[in-house]
């Protein structure tokens, strides 16, 4: 049963907030907590309470759930328990363990005093959720932790450990030992040294730093671009050093309101859930068996081999790493190194720690090598024949039972399986994305053949090595790559067209994408794509429009940073892209030579132009089942090229336009160009009335 009881220690009355698993204030909750707090009010043998969440003594605030979902009628409020707490002529404790967030943090905030067990973690983190606390997180917390502090905490959303929080005038004691009799040693003491028991809002809030807003607000507009939420805080912790409690309180709840019957906080909430919707894979369950991975091998030291052997090393796994050719191999390793010290001197880790982790990484010289391991992955150059060569050497190396992946981009992994029939079971793709080692996404690719203990064993794996998973089933270039393909085409058209990089790269900045495409483009190398285009020229349908852009800029050498130049040129030793006035010349002769009149294109044709190819694709790889839900194709684009989390990523963003609105502008590009025919699942979903957010093929 979900409420709350209360006991009496001597003169002390315990309540404990008790709804399993994290005490949430669900509907329910504040009712019984008003109801005991009355009871505690109501016995003259009390004289002071001590509020704890039962279990492990947690308090989660609100049920995430619940959000922008109405209340029922006449059900007490988190707030109604607040003000009932303030009115109390008898303090009240908060006895505080693991961790107190949100409106747990409130409630303990509106208390006379609080304590808490030293592990305790606090924090406002609603600003991940697009709102500011509102239940007077912003008026008491600048009360009791200072203006500066406050602040920081509120605007970043992280949570404090309890030694801080108590350093910070949050906490009043940390207890060691027996919380709960901790706590009512504490509370019994207060009754001895009698009032006042003074509040946090009969405080006032203390500023040491009169520029702080300035530099905070200057701070918003370069990191935080396009959102609300964070801006929000700012302003309701500003209201209260410059407006009395009571109107700070009304003001922060007004904003509140504002922000929570906002885009930007359905987005985030959107991304909350998908994220844990992407652990869900069906066919593996908690009953699935996990193969451990103590052990690893890569086979291929490039840039991929040598991110992926970092990852390893990082999460304190034993790897391999091979090249057939000994200077590539060379190479990676003193990359390796020269991260590690780089990362040493930055004061990112501990010098020992970094030997122990490049110790870690053995380099070996032959493929027969990789015996032994546990999982090996094959990341040679993106060449089929190759791959397959490399694959035909690890069936007869690698052990019985091995896990054998394959880093490939786009290539076809059921093809990889059928080089090794008797493993069919312990083949997949396990598709990183550069650089391997700070991006925090993983697409794992389900071969048809693909055991569910191999996909649960790489799973656990990735949690090992701290990515965002995200399963995905065999077509050219997965959910991500195969998305991107129409995104670059467009870019290049819109060049043609009289785009210039540098207009079309800040509107997808002002959009909010991390990097602009061209950008991205020069940072990757424009060679890659080059060869890769070169390679299936003879594929390629000459109906059809092709832009010679990118082709044109590789062939006078310019394959991006790497050679100082791409769609941008770059001075020695910078990765600031500076416009280039031979790019804009050499686009306007690909377009007199195409016969494209050229004209100025506004920021919002660009964004429409780059990003509904990308729900168009996206709908085809759902509709294929390629991707679970569309969320999962969410988290992709969030995590693995740039899209802004706050948007809730391309699918959710495509939802919230409306997808009747989504398909209109895609009909009626197609009527002008022939390469933006709808998907049937977007025409379909339009013509309902339904949006990508209704199918999931993993229910
Ligand atoms: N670069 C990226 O951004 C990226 C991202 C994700 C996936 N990938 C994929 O990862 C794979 C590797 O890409 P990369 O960018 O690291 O390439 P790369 O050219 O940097 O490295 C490939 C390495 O493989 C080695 N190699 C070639 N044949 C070999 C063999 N038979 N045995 C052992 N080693 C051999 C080469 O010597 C080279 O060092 C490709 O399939 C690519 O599509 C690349």
């Amino acid at each position: 049963m979900s409420g709350a009881s209360l006991e009496r220690e001597g003169a002390v009355g315990v309540i404990t907030i008790d709804n399993p698993p994290v005490n949430a204030m669900s509907p329910g909750v504040p009712g019984a907590i008003l109801a005991r707090l009355a009871e505690a009010q109501a016995d003259d043998a009390v004289a002071a309470v001590v509020l704890r969440g039962a279990g492990k003594g947690a308090l989660a605030g609100a049920d995430i759930r619940s959000f922008g979902k109405p209340w029922p009628e006449g059900e007490p409020t988190l707030r109604d328990v607040i003000a009932a707490i303030e009115r109390s002529a008898k303090p009240v404790v908060a006895t505080l363990a693991g961790y107190w967030l949100g409106g747990g943090l409130e409630l303990a905030l509106s208390c006379h005093y609080r304590v808490a067990s030293r592990k305790t973690q606090v924090g406002q983190p609603e600003v991940a959720l697009g709102f500011p606390p509102g239940a007077g997180g912003t008026q008491r917390l600048p009360r009791l932790a200072g203006v500066e502090a406050a602040l920081a905490m509120i605007v970043s959303g992280k949570p404090i450990g309890a030694p801080e929080a108590a350093e910070k005038g949050i906490l009043d004691r940390v207890i060691d030992g027996d919380l709960r009799e901790g706590a009512v040693a504490f509370a019994e003491e207060r009754i001895a040294a009698g009032p006042p028991h003074a509040l946090a809002r009969e405080r006032t809030p203390e500023l040491m730093d009169p520029d702080v807003f300035a530099a905070t607000r200057k701070r918003l507009e370069r990191r935080a671009r396009g959102q609300r939420a964070p801006a929000a805080c700012l302003e309701c912790v500003e209201a209260a050093l410059t407006l009395p409690f009571d109107e700070g309180i009304r003001k922060e709840r007004a904003i509140f309101e504002e922000c929570m019957a906002s885009a930007e906080s359905r987005a985030l909430r959107h991304v909350f859930f998908a994220e844990r919707a992407v652990r869900k894979v069906p066919g593996i369950g908690k009953e699935t068996p996990v193969r451990p991975i103590e052990s690893a091998a890569i086979v291929g030291a490039g840039t991929m081999g040598r991110g992926i052997a970092t990852c390893f090393a990082n999460a304190g796994i034993p790897v391999r790493l091979m090249d057939s050719d000994g200077q590539a191999l060379e190479r990676a390793l003193a990359g390796i190194r020269s991260e590690y010290e780089g990362r040493v001197k930055r004061g990112r880790i501990g010098a020992a720690d970094a030997e122990v982790r490049i110790g870690l990484i053995e380099p070996i010289d032959t493929l027969e090598k990789v015996a032994g391991a546990d999982l090996v992955i094959e990341a040679v150059f993106e060449e089929m024949p190759l791959k397959e060569e490399v694959f035909r050497a690890l069936d007869s190396a690698c052990d019985a039972g091995a896990i054998i992946a394959s880093n490939t981009s786009y290539l076809d992994v059921n093809r990889l399986v059928d080089i090794v029939p008797s493993r069919r079971g312990d083949v997949l793709g396990l598709h990183f994305f550069s650089p391997a080692q700070v991006m925090r996404l993983l697409e794992v690719i389900r071969t048809d053949s693909a055991s569910p203990e191999t996909l649960a064993s790489v799973l656990a794996l990735a949690k090992r090595l701290g990515k965002t998973a995200v399963v995905a089933g065999v077509c050219h270039g997965f959910i991500g790559n195969r998305m991107l393909e129409g995104y670059t085409r467009e870019v290049r058209f819109l060049l043609e067209e009289g785009a210039s990089p540098v207009e079309i790269d800040s509107a997808l900045t002002g959009f909010g994408m991390a990097m602009g495409p061209c950008a991205v483009a020069d940072l990757a190398g424009l060679d890659v794509s080059w060869r890769k285009r070169k390679a299936d020229a003879h594929l390629r349908d000459p109906s059809k429009r092709y832009s010679a852009v990118a082709d044109r800029l590789c062939e006078l050498g310019r394959f991006g940073q790497k050679t100082g130049a791409g769609y941008y040129r770059y001075e020695p030793g910078s990765r600031t892209p500076v416009p280039d006035p031979e790019v804009d010349a050499l686009i306007a002769e690909v377009a007199a030579e195409s016969g494209i009149n050229r004209r100025t294109i506004g920021a919002d044709e660009i964004v429409e132009r780059c990003l509904y190819p990308l729900v168009n694709e996206g709908a085809r790889i759902l509709d294929e089942g390629i991707a679970l839900r569309a969320s999962d194709i969410d988290i992709v684009w969030i995590n693995g090229y740039g899209f802004p989390r706050w948007r809730g990523g391309v699918m959710h963003w495509a939802d919230e336009i409306g997808l009747a609105a989504v398909h209109g502008t895609i009909a009626r590009l197609d009527e002008n160009q022939d390469h933006w025919e709808p998907a049937p699942l977007l025409s379909r979903l339009a013509a309902e009335g339904g949006s990508f957010a209704d199918v999931d093929r993993a229910a």
